[in-house]
C-alpha cells in the first residue's frame, strides 16, 4: 500500500485506472433473484453467463479517515426488457455516504432508504451524485451500446451489506418500455414489517 501522495489517470484507455489493486467482475451468475424475469434470466444465463460489470478498486485501509475510490463499468445489455445493473447495497455503517461522478454512459442511480423512501437519480457525463447516508444504492445502464462509468468515493469504514437487497430487492425498477427508460415498482419488494397478508386479504373479491 502506497505511503506517499499518490494520483492516477482516468481517461484512458477505456476510463480504466491507469493503477489499481483490485478488479471485480461481476457476471449474470451472481445476480440470482435480482430480475424481475426470472425466465429471460434462466435463458440468458444457459447461453452464456455474460460479464454485467466491472469495478477497479484503489486499495486502502478499511478504516474511517481513509476513503476508498475507483471506477465502476456497467455495460449495456439488458435482462428480459430490465437494464443490466450492480447488485446494489446498503453500507454495514449505514452513516455513511458515497459520491459518483458520472463519466461515460447514461443511467440511474435507484436508491431507497431502509424505512423505504426511495429516489431515482440520472447519471450522464459530468454529473455528480451524492448518495446520502442511509441510501441503499444501485447503478443502472440504461445507454444503447455504451457502458456507464462512473468514479466513487466513500469513506474507508463504510463496509458492503448486499444480504438486505439480496433478500427484499429495491422498490423501484428501471426497465425499458416503449423503447424509453421507465421506473416501475417492483412487484417483488419485500419490506419487513409491512403487512402484507392485510393487504392481500383487503383486496375486493373477483365474482
Ligand atoms: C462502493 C460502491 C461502488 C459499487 C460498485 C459495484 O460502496 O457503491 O463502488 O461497489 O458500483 O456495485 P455493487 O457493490 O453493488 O456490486
Ligand atoms: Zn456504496
Amino acid at each position: 500500500m502506497k505511503t506517499v501522495p499518490f494520483s492516477f489517470d482516468l481517461r484512458s484507455p477505456d476510463f480504466i485506472p491507469s493503477t489499481y489493486d483490485n478488479h471485480i467482475k461481476r457476471t449474470l451468475s451472481a445476480m440470482k433473484g435480482q430480475y424481475l424475469d426470472q425466465q429471460a434470466y434462466n435463458q440468458l444465463l444457459a447461453r452464456d453467463d455474460a460479464l454485467l460489470y466491472e469495478v477497479y478498486e484503489i486499495k486502502r485501509p478499511k478504516v474511517a479517515g481513509e476513503l476508498l475510490h475507483g471506477i465502476s463499468i456497467v455495460h449495456p445489455g439488458k435482462v428480459g426488457d430490465e437494464y443490466f445493473m450492480t447488485k446494489g447495497h446498503f453500507h454495514t455503517v449505514l452513516d455513511t455516504a458515497e459520491i459518483y461522478y458520472c463519466q461515460k454512459g447514461q443511467g440511474y442511480m435507484v436508491m431507497e432508504t431502509p424505512e423505504g423512501d426511495w429516489a431515482v437519480e440520472p447519471l450522464f457525463p459530468g454529473r455528480v451524485l451524492y448518495v446520502l447516508p442511509r441510501w441503499a444504492h444501485r447503478s443502472v445502464n440504461t445507454s444503447a451500446g455504451e457502458d456507464l462509468v462512473t468514479f466513487f468515493v466513500y469513506p474507508g469504514n463504510s463496509g458492503h451489506d448486499y444480504g438486505t437487497i439480496e433478500a427484499q430487492g429495491f422498490r423501484k425498477l428501471v426497465i425499458e418500455c416503449d423503447g424509453q427508460p421507465a421506473i416501475i415498482d417492483n412487484p417483488r419488494w419485500y419490506q419487513p414489517g409491512r403487512r402484507y397478508s392485510q393487504e392481500r386479504l383487503s383486496q375486493p373479491e373477483n365474482r
